[in-house]
């Protein structure tokens, strides 16, 4: 009896203890829960930092949420409170990170590559398509213009080979234009790709065989923007007094109607795929590109707002009056441009002027850039130079050029 009172009395004396211990948990359970409620209504912002799945970190007081922007400049660790974009530079932690989370979703859409509309490459030639004909002799080439403009000229003369059956010989660059690049054919391209590749297009040799050498040779500048009939029928038709005809130009611009669907397929081919760059040019240009991705996603810029160009166009919108005589001089002495008189300001309004740097800076932060966005000036020197550029650098002060990344910055 006494056992069991005394077992009763342990038993009630346990269950006591077990009723405390459940008390205590439930009481534990409860301030937690209400706890975590209360400070959710109490500061809301508590729940969207918990549910943040960026990083951050802390900073001279201030919260910086690191996106894909800001990771990259994070990494030196080498950030000042004056290298800070301003709009981080607030007091509130909180707001910012609200602003900052809409920031990333419009970013998020700014990098996402355009829908492809379910365009798929279809250049291959159909099986139809055929070997070259018989050569009827040689097609020889001089590039004009700039680098851009004689890749273009290239891809129509390919065409061209094909629809009046010519050999086509490696064309020559232009090394007397505005760049004064000496740059053969071979040192900017990989010939024997060029001619692997268009083996079932054209025929392609390096030089002009010696026994054409004495052959009758007639030099013509090709009508601007002709179609396939006048290539197939008035050009075509040269070939019955010449063994070599040579292109005086190459920027003479196949017509882009009516085109047959293999000769478009032939140029986008030499485009895309044949004109493919040296090696050393290739791996270069890997290196350049692998260093800004480095540091996230970044935008390329061709800022055309260059000497020759303004001056070519008699864009003078901004310029001081001697940097607009400047540029008339070149224009007046540069024989081939053949427009001398313009108006600068018809000009303007006709919209026939590149966009001036500041313009393109405005343009560039409406569209929701950030101050931290990198950009690439895949461009020559800017007209005017670094004083020109300051509007652009206030908005978007991380611009790399070509010889900063080389260097390995
Ligand atoms: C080119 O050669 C093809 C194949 O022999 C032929 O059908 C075509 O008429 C030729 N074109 C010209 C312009 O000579
Ligand atoms: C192209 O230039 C390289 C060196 O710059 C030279 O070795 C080569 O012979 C040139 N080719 C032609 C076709 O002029
Ligand atoms: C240029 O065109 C504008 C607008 O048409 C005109 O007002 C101006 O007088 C012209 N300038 C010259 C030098 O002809």
């Amino acid at each position: 009896m006494q056992r069991q009172v005394q077992c009763r009395r342990m038993s009630s004396g346990r269950w006591r203890r077990e009723a405390l211990i459940r008390l205590l948990w439930a009481t534990g359970y409860l301030t937690i829960t209400f706890g975590t409620l209360l400070s959710t209504l109490l500061f809301p912002d508590l729940l969207q930092t918990l549910r943040s799945k960026t990083p951050s970190i802390a900073l001279n007081d201030v919260t910086i949420v690191l996106s894909k922007e800001n990771m990259g400049q994070t990494r030196g660790l080498s950030w000042k409170q004056e290298q800070l974009p301003h709009r981080l530079l607030g007091s509130s932690a909180v707001t910012l990170e609200s602003e900052e989370e809409e920031e990333d979703s419009l970013l998020e859409k700014l990098w996402t590559p355009p829908a492809d509309r379910s365009f798929v490459p279809c250049v291959k030639p159909e099986p139809t398509y055929s070997g070259p004909g018989p050569s009827q002799g040689y097609l020889m080439v001089s590039s004009n213009g700039g680098l851009n403009q004689m890749r273009a000229g290239i891809c129509d003369m390919v065409a061209i080979a094909r629809l009046i059956n010519a050999t086509l010989v490696i064309p020559e660059l232009d090394q007397a234009s505005f760049w004064q690049d000496s740059s053969n054919f071979s040192d900017v391209f990989d010939v024997d790709y060029f001619v692997k590749a268009l083996s079932n297009d054209v025929t392609v040799v390096r030089k002009l065989p010696t026994s054409m050498k004495s052959e009758p040779k007639v030099m013509k500048a090709f009508r601007s923007w002709s179609n396939v009939k006048y290539y197939e029928e008035e050009i075509s038709r040269l070939w019955q007094n010449y063994k070599v005809i040579k292109a005086a130009k190459s920027d003479s611009r196949l017509a882009n109607n009516h085109l047959p669907s293999e000769i478009q397929k032939l140029r986008c081919r030499v485009h895309y795929d044949a004109l493919r760059f040296a090696p050393h040019i290739e791996a270069l240009g890997k290196v350049l590109v692998a260093r800004m991705r480095s540091a996230g996603p970044y935008i390329a810029l061709h800022l055309r707002y260059e000497k020759d160009m303004l001056a070519f166009t008699g864009c003078t919108y901004g310029l001081s009056s001697e940097e607009a005589e400047e540029l008339t001089v070149i224009r007046e002495n540069t024989p081939h441009w053949r427009i001398k008189k313009i108006n600068a300001t018809e000009q303007r309004r006709k919209g026939f002027c590149p966009l001036t740097p500041t313009e393109v800076g405005v343009f560039l932060k409406s569209l929701g850039y950030p101050e931290s966005t990198r950009v690439y000036i895949a461009a020559g020197e800017i007209y005017g130079g670094h004083e020109r550029m300051a509007s652009f650098l206030s908005r978007f002060p991380h611009v790399m050029s070509k010889v900063l990344i080389s260097s390995g910055l």
